[in-house]
């Protein structure tokens, strides 16, 4: 398969301040191709932070790759030296954090925090640098706005300027990937339909691959080729944006979606919005059976002693239930 990413069988532990261990990813199996938008979702705390920072190799200090690969325009990221890592992020993969107020230097000028990134990774002098800072700003930035706020401080700004100015040092040394970690989660829903606008433009372009971290499904409905939807620190299923979002097949996806998606007895005033039953188990310890078998409606005998075995990274759509075996 011609993909430009390709996770295999990635395995994540953070050691924990009173001696346990957090499993936060316990087999991880994707891909992505070129131009491809790839949608992650998943309820809080089913690793899809730790999967965006495994990929950047940016993990805290007490966490652990405990096994598995993830080949990166052919090469295992997990086999680069920290120089090799350094000279691939920014410049071949790049990421958009979950929040663009602490990512951003408070006492930096944004665009100076741009062409940082230019100076770091691409070959160009000081006046190539800020006209290109200048250039990417103009075109996230409606009006004459991005020029004058190549001087301004991050404080000056907006939530939603923050996040195109975050917006504009990942894309400035044109990665082949980038990473966004629920990049609309921070704003008001104005600003959030602004950068959605920004982000349909990117994708229509097609020079470059998304990994978009969403909890929201309109998100996923118009920006996603594929979705993978995590549980647990597993990729449960994943397919084509439309086959997820109208026919999921895995349990854990149908009650998510239930719940996600706009249903009209919300309008009913008092009528809560579903949730799925139980909680998801606990990272510190490991299950013999499906991690979903707890909360399943529709397990059989076999889910509480065994696992359901994955179709593995290469394939375009798959879901881990015996119920499809
Ligand atoms: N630095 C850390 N030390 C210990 N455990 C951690 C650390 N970071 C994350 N975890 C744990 O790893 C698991 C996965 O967390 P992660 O942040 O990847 O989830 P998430 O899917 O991104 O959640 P959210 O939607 O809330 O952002 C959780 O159980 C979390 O508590
Ligand atoms: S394997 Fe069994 S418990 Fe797990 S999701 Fe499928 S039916 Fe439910
Ligand atoms: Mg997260």
């Amino acid at each position: 398969m011609n993909a430009l990413l390709i996770v295999d069988d990635l395995h994540v532990r953070f050691s924990g301040s009173h001696g346990g261990t957090v499993h936060a990813l316990n087999g991880v199996h994707l891909h992505v191709r070129a131009g491809e938008v790839l949608g992650i979702l998943g309820e809080s705390g089913s690793g899809k932070s730790t999967l965006a920072k495994s990929l950047l190799r940016i993990l805290p200090k007490n966490a652990e790759i405990s096994r598995g690969a993830m080949t990166f325009e052919g090469r295992n990221l997990l086999q680069l030296s920290e120089r090799e890592m350094n000279e691939l992020r920014g410049a071949r993969l790049a990421m958009i954090p979950q929040d663009p107020g602490l990512s951003l230097n408070p006492v930096m000028k944004v665009g100076d925090q741009i062409t940082e990134v230019l100076r770091a990774h691409c070959n160009s002098d000081a006046h190539r640098r800020r006209v290109h800072a200048e250039d990417i700003l103009q075109r996230l930035l409606p009006g004459n706005a991005g020029r004058s706020m190549y001087e301004a401080y991050p404080h000056q700004l907006s939530g939603g300027q923050q996040q195109r100015v975050v917006i504009a040092q990942a894309l400035a040394c044109e990665p082949t990937l980038i990473v966004a970690d629920e990049p609309t989660a921070a704003l008001d829903a104005a600003t959030e339909a602004e950068i959605l606008e920004v982000f349909r433009e990117l994708k229509a372009e097609r020079r470059r691959s998304f990994i978009l971290i969403t909890h929201d499904p309109t998100i996923l409905r118009e920006l996603t080729d594929r979705v993978a939807v995590m549980y647990a620190g597993r990729v449960v299923e994943q397919g084509p944006t439309q086959q997820i979002l109208t026919h999921p097949r895995h349990p854990y996806v149908k009650g998510l979606l239930a719940c996600l998606l706009p249903q009209d007895d919300l309008r009913i005033p008092g009528r809560k919005l579903r949730t799925i039953a139980g909680a998801p188990p606990d990272p510190r310890g490991t299950a013999s059976g499906c991690n979903f078998f707890p909360r399943c409606s529709e397990r059989i005998e076999r889910c509480e002693s065994a696992h359901p075995g994955t179709q593995g990274a290469r394939e375009d759509s798959q879901v881990e239930c015996f119920l499809y075996e």
